[in-house]
């Protein structure tokens, strides 16, 4: 596994305030590694045979099955989409066995499924998780602009500056030249000018054909090579990795693209402003969110699922703003005791 991306404060240099001692509250985020793990080995069992729709199918069952133990009264904000069309951890469903705390929720049982169905590298499962009323809703508003970096990068981009300009601020900020900067775009025709800016800039193209969540996490992980993300993806995708990246110290910002008009006739109907600058603390509101993310198949900072002849393991990286606690967790799952109580299928 990759390093730590926490480099410990010696005692000496601490020099915050001293808190009388209390017990530790619930980190909610270590029971939803449970979600993503479930819901990637359903996952993983469809990696390579060309099928996204089983593969997607298999770990919507999986996470949902789940979720439902998890003592919480969620809502699901960012989900599969409308009632009609997806039965399950659908837009507007409560989620959870109904217990405080209340939250908002926000799911993608696959980021990257055209990467699962064909078993390339850079497939997880995610869920992100916040304070009720806290998680921006992107509505019908598929797109949004992005830009994202890590903690050491943070204030050093602005959504709406030229490829150029972030880039020359953000090599000041890191203290490297432009020339080693690794940028994250999606391979998509309409970045062909973005591509052409940031070759001209003189920095390095880290293209992706799918899975930009893992693409703006890997901008916050030490040794991933990513320096920072740029270009037009999914807005559920954005508020997903900005709680990931409240707590690794990172920053994600994003404005709001709209495909056709139809679309963005629709959203401003409804409020929504294609001009505004969504900032970090706009896509989730609340400085205590949690993120869980597993892999399914291998990606920079975690190892894709592995079958055995006992059953299976994952890497999942789970995250806690408040505290900033990042944790990498390796778990062996045994199939064979599984079955022995319950009838998860997983
Ligand atoms: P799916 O897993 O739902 O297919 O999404 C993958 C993804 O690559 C996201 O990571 C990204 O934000 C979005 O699709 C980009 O959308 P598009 O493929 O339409 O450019």
């Amino acid at each position: 596994m990759a390093e730590s991306p926490l480099r410990l404060t010696r005692k000496s240099e601490y020099a915050g305030p001293v808190l009388p001692p209390s017990r530790p509250d619930r980190n909610i985020a270590l029971e939803l590694i449970r979600v993503t793990e479930a819901a990637a080995i359903a996952a993983a069992r469809w990696a390579g045979r060309g099928d996204k729709y089983a593969a997607d199918g298999a770990a919507v069952d999986a996470m949902r099955f789940v979720l439902g133990a998890v003592a919480m009264d969620g809502v699901v904000v960012i989900g599969e989409g409308e009632k009609d069309k997806a039965p399950m951890l659908y837009n507007g469903e409560q989620i959870g066995d109904g217990r405080p705390p209340q939250v908002d929720v926000a799911v993608d049982p696959i980021d990257g499924t055209t990467l699962t169905a064909a078993g390339r590298n850079g497939a997880i499962s995610v869920i992100a998780l916040s304070e009720r009323g806290t998680m921006f809703n992107p509505g019908p508003c598929f797109y949004m602009k992005k830009i994202a970096v890590g903690p050491r990068g943070r204030g050093s981009v602005d959504v709406n500056a030229s490829a150029t300009d972030n880039l020359t601020e953000l090599s000041k900020r890191l203290k490297k030249p432009v020339q080693e900067l690794g940028v994250v775009i999606l391979d998509r025709p309409r970045h062909d000018d973005l591509v052409a800016e940031v070759r001209e800039a003189g920095a390095r193209v880290l293209s992706i054909t799918d899975g930009d969540v893992a693409g703006a996490i890997a901008t916050g992980w030490p040794n991933s090579g990513a320096d920072v993300l740029l270009g037009i993806g999914g807005t559920p995708e954005g508020v997903i990795a900005a709680a990931a990246l409240k707590g690794l110290g990172g920053e994600i910002q994003g404005v709001l693209h709209a495909q056709s008009d139809e679309v963005r006739k629709e959203a401003e109907a409804l409020g929504y402003d294609f001009k505004r600058v969504l900032m970090t603390d706009d896509l989730v509101a609340s400085d205590n969110c949690f993120f869980s993310a597993t892999a399914i198949t291998d990606g920079d900072f975690l190892r894709g699922v592995r079958f055995y002849d006992f059953g299976a393991t994952t890497q999942s990286l789970v995250v806690r703003s408040r505290s900033g606690t990042v944790r990498t967790i390796e778990t062996f799952h045994r199939h064979d005791k599984l079955q022995e109580f319950t009838t998860a299928g997983f």
